[in-house]
């Protein structure tokens, strides 16, 4: 069967953005490909310094999976710093990597354009090698499994890009000896394909500091979602719902009639960005309040959690080992 993989970093818990660019539609892909999906804690390291939050943030994303329908019987499902043949196949192809290639990656370039602004000399400042290098990881990844498809939001796009490249550099030195599929992407569509919007309106993202976390406390939710960023337009007055940073949360998770007539009545006048929040945070805490017992039970420390993720690092090494060792051969060592 076809393979289907992705990954979530732990910089924080998991959010509504998660769940719309990657977690749902790779839970839909259960049904049909080989699913491997896992917890990208190493590619986390590049920013999370603090311990106890670093083991944390894992702990939610590993529950978040589980609580939102993923089968660990039906899944290879991981942690990434679990497998350490991965690390050791990401030396092995950041040797074939051009680092021009890794001087184009946008979280460096970002990095470096942050810098730039703030006045900063040197535009390298504050940026490890675990940034620069962190795409080669991301490449393993997904070839270390033979991914087929990669269900990812678009901000992701440029790795699978670079993943590609990667692979058909080694492809192009070492033969078909070791045979690295070119992954593809599969990217949200219809309403669901704009990068989803924080509560500041920029990208929802956790290096922003906007995010609304999947399993917030009602309270904590309906706070987070008054506060969504909106211009004065009086309520009377006419609306353009697409310029609303709630309004594209809401186009994603309520069912598409209730949007239609939103819609029709913000542009119409005579509703407020306020009874469009509540209808928001309505929406969400319907879908939520059932699952949140079983998100806090799978969190709390000594539950299933970890003899799930151990199950599946067995499952995912076993996968990864006779590829690695493929590598080893293309190579010329072992
Ligand atoms: P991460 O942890 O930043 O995000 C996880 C997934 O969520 C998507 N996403 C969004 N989609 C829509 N709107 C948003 N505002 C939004 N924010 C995040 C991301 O596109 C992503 O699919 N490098 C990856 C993790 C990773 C990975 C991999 C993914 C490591 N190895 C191998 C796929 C395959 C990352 O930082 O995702």
């Amino acid at each position: 069967p076809r393979v289907s993989l992705t990954g979530i970093k732990p910089t924080g818990d998991p959010h509504l953005g998660n769940y719309i660019g990657a977690i749902r539609p790779a839970l839909d892909l259960t049904a049909t490909y080989e699913s491997i999906y896992f917890i990208a804690d190493y590619h986390a390291l590049t920013s999370i310094r603090d311990r106890a939050k670093f083991a944390a943030y894992t702990r939610s994303v590993a529950a978040t999976w589980i609580t939102l329908g993923l089968d660990p019987e039906r899944t290879v499902f991981y942690r990434q710093s679990d497998v350490p043949e991965i690390f050791e196949l990401t030396w092995i192809l950041s040797c074939v990597t051009g680092k021009g290639l890794m001087n184009r990656a946008h979280a460096y370039k970002a990095a470096r354009d942050r810098n730039a602004e703030s006045g900063i000399a040197d535009l390298d400042a504050g940026v490890n090698m675990g940034l620069f290098n962190y795409p080669i990881l991301m490449a393993v990844d997904i070839l270390v499994m033979g991914a087929d498809v990669v269900p990812v939001g678009q901000d992701q796009s440029q790795h699978l890009e670079i993943a590609a490249d990667i692979a058909g550099s080694f492809n192009h030195l070492y033969g078909d000896v070791f045979s690295l599929k070119i992954p593809e992407a599969v990217l949200p569509s219809g309403v669901n394909a704009r990068t989803m919007p924080g509560t500041d309106g920029r990208k929802m993202s956790k290096s922003y500091g906007n995010t609304i976390p999947l399993f917030a406390p009602p309270s904590q939710l309906r706070k987070l979602v008054r506060g969504i960023r909106s211009d004065s337009t009086p309520v009377e007055a006419p609306k353009d719902p697409d310029a609303s940073a709630a309004f594209q949360i809401y186009e994603n998770f309520a069912d598409p009639e209730a949007v239609k007539d939103m819609r029709v009545r913000l542009e119409q006048g005579g509703t407020g960005w306020g009874e469009l929040k509540n209808a928001l945070f309505e929406t969400l805490d319907a879908w939520l309040t059932p699952l949140r017992a079983r998100y806090d039970e799978l969190v709390a420390p000594g539950s299933e959690l970890d003899a799930i993720l151990a199950a599946g690092a067995d499952k995912a090494r076993d996968r990864a080992r006779p590829v690695l060792a493929g590598a080893r051969r293309a190579i010329g060592v072992g």
